[in-house]
This record gives C-alpha cells, structure tokens and sequence, in this order.
C-alpha cells in the first residue's frame, strides 16, 4: 500500500506575509480536520521557503522547493543549488514542471542532471512529466510520457530510483479547469507504472508514488485519487486557498 500524498504546487504566488498567513491556515486546518497519514507538502517559492519551513516544524506538513540547479555550485547567477535547500532543511524539490520544459526550455539531459544532484543532497524530486494537448491529439501522448520517465529517471540504480515521486501533470489540464477524467489519469499511471516495471521490476514499481496533477479541486480529487494507480495530487491553483487545499487532502 502506498500513502497518498498531495502536495502544492504555489508557483510564483503570494507576497512574505501571505505566503505566512497561507501556511498557517493551512497547518491549523490541517490539524483540525484532517487524521488520515496523507503525506502533506507545500512547494513554495525560494523566499518563503525558510519561513514555511519554521512555521510546519513539528507539524506533519512538510515544504518543498520547485525547482533548483542541476549544478553543484559556482558563477550561475540567480540560480539556487540543491546543496542550498538540504542546508535549509528542504526535503522536496519538483522537478521538469511542464512549465519549466517549456517557458525555460529545461531538456530531458538537462533534467537527469538535476535529478543527480537532488539525489546526491538527498532530496526527494517530484519529477513532472506530462504531454501539451497537440500531443494529446495525435495520439502519441503515451510515448511522449514514457520518454520524459526514461529521459529523466532511467539512469538511475534501483534503490535511487526507489525514493523518488512522479507527478503526471497533462499539459492541457494546468490551469485550464480541464481536468482529465479519471480514466485518462488512471490509464496514464498506468503507462508509467508498467515502464518502471519493465525497467526495474514490479516490486520497485509498486513502490513509486505517482501524483495526478491539472486542476485538482475539491469537487473532483475524491475521484481522481480513488484510482488504483493515482496516488494522490499536486495541486496548483488550488493550493493558494487553504479551504480548498485541505478539502483536497481530505479526498485523499
Ligand atoms: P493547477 O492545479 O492550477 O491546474 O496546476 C497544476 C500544476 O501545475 C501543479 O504543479
């Protein structure tokens, strides 16, 4: 049995004081209502990250950073390293979101490198795969998510690849209200599922959580999340309104 985890993806939202009252809403609404063992993490932007970070100690939320260098360290103005977010105390760091592939032209290599590095600091990535809706329409939106896995993950060991969590995010469903129904997600888990199998056999396989993401809301994450392969989301929009985050939670 995998736990279900669901985690937020905040983006570039919310000023210093709001990114703190957002947390603490969270946490007591969390603490509140919320006994299932679902993991929780909250995937701030850079700045709010230590302050995120003290506000969920010794509480069971937990904070992640959304992206960091595929460099150790050294002269990459404005980057931040993984080495950093260990030092903060970070956990989590999404990698390859659909909008870093295509706003920051982030390739396949260039994400296996990150994956590296995360590892080596021992962070765990939510490593993001998912096809644009032209994709989607040819039909070949399997093969597109089966290469970002291998791209991205398959030159991993067995026990790295173990440790890590993937988050299917269809293109066409981010912020569009367009969610994919439960059978397009529970068939592309699927996909994915029988990939790493193929690569690394089922008992790794059925270790790896993969997360459905694309306008996850509290009306529709019951259902998504009920799916045998979906194990649990990473939420966006909604992630940015504690109600709606924790009511997410909830339908895990
Ligand atoms: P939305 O939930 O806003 O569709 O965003 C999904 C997402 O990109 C999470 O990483």
């Amino acid at each position: 049995m995998r736990t279900k985890i669901v985690a937020g993806n905040w983006k570039m939202n919310k000023t210093s004081a709001e990114a703190k009252a957002l947390t603490s809403e969270v946490i007591s609404l969390h603490g509140a209502e919320v006994k299932s063992p679902t993991k929780v993490i909250l995937c701030v932007p850079f700045p709010f990250l230590q302050q995120s970070k003290e506000q969920t100690a010794n509480t069971p939320v937990a904070v992640g950073a959304q992206n960091c260098s595929e460099h150790e360290s050294g002269a990459y103005t404005g980057e931040v390293s993984a080495a950093m977010l260990k030092s903060l105390g970070i956990p989590y760091v999404i990698l390859g979101h659909s909008e870093r592939r295509q706003y920051f032209q982030e390739s396949g290599a260039q994400l296996a490198r990150k994956v590296d590095r995360a590892l080596a600091h021992q962070l765990i990535p939510i490593f993001c795969c998912g096809e644009p809706l032209e994709i989607r329409e040819q039909g070949t939106h399997e093969a597109l998510v089966r290469k970002q896995v291998a791209e991205g993950l398959f030159h991993l060991a067995p026990e790295a690849i173990s440790g890590i969590i993937i988050a299917y995010e269809p293109v066409w469903a981010i912020g569009t209200g367009k969610t994919a129904t439960t059978q397009q997600a529970q068939d592309m888990h699927a996909v994915i599922r029988k990939e790493l199998a193929g690569k690394y056999g089922n008992v790794v396989s059925e270790k790896i959580p993969i997360l459905y993401g694309g306008s996850v809301k509290p009306d529709n994450a019951r259902e998504l999340f009920s799916c045998p392969d979906v194990d649990g989301g990473l939420v966006g929009g909604a992630s940015l309104k504690a109600r709606d985050f924790v009511d997410i939670i909830k339908g895990a």
